[in-house]
């Protein structure tokens, strides 16, 4: 436990000039952030009481309102391409590749809304990496929630936020919940249980390693109405990098 830790953001939207579907509203973006805030703070409507050690991690999302040279702004920047998808080599970070440079990343987190292509919903690097590319990435149609707005641009089971939800959990160092391997594999968090590998769908009361499987948990693989929480030991996993002397703490 300890203080509330508001996290500034900005969204650079990158759409594909034959695609405007993609260049996704300031709505669908605000609805993002508020998913952010409610799966943080456990006020999403749909947290249950399966799991007694979820917690509210208490750290918060806003829109950057200042940009790094002191102007006003929304938060979001928005740029059209002739590209249809970008991989996941992070050329979307790099105007000499068509993209978009980051802001400071010691100050605010970065996100990329653009297609990455091959079914990948979003991606992230992990702390301690190279702070060129420091962020996360999503496709346009697994950015915000239907529960928060009409005319928004997104793809069933992955429409209510949570990839953005569990690629900013990488962000702030979890690994999954399966330790991506066997029994055994360690997501190097105490109150999260063992499982031998990713769950899809919504695999409820699924057992592996001798328990049963925390498929509500944001760093599984479950469809999105499936996933509600964080655990108090991913919580304090997250702090961690926030805190002083931690990787994350200029934020
Ligand atoms: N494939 C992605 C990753 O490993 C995220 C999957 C997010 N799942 C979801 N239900 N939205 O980072
Ligand atoms: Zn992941
Ligand atoms: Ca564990």
């Amino acid at each position: 436990n300890g203080d509330i830790i508001t996290i500034p953001v900005v969204v650079h939207v990158i759409y594909n000039s034959a695609k405007t579907e993609e260049n996704i509203s300031d709505a669908q973006i605000q609805s993002q952030i508020d998913v952010l805030n409610e799966d943080f703070r456990r006020t999403n409507s749909d947290a249950d009481n399966t799991w007694s050690q979820a917690a509210d991690t208490q750290i918060e999302f806003c829109l950057a309102s200042v940009d790094p040279n002191g102007n006003a702004t929304n938060g979001i920047t928005r740029k059209s391409s002739s590209k249809a998808s970008w991989g996941t080599s992070d050329d979307m970070k790099k105007a000499s590749q068509g993209g978009v440079n980051p802001w400071n990343t010691a100050e605010y987190l970065n996100m990329w809304v653009c297609n990455i292509g091959g079914g990948i919903l979003g991606y992230a690097q992990f702390p301690g990496g190279s702070a060129a590319t420091d962020g996360v990435v999503m496709s346009p149609q697994y950015f915000g929630s239907k529960n928060k707005g009409t005319g928004f641009y997104l793809a069933a089971n992955f429409d209510l936020g949570r990839t953005t939800t569990h690629e900013v959990g990488h962000y702030l160092n979890l690994r999954h919940i399966w330790g991506d391997g066997p029994c055994g594999s360690d997501d190097f968090v105490s109150d999260t249980p063992e499982s031998d590998a990713a769950n899809y769908g919504c695999a409820t009361g699924h057992s592996s390693c001798g328990s049963t499987d925390m498929v509500q948990n944001y760093m599984d693989y479950s469809n999105d109405s499936c996933m509600n929480l964080y655990t108090q030991g991913q919580k304090d996993r997250m702090r961690a990098v926030l805190a002083p002397g931690g990787s994350r703490r200029a934020l």
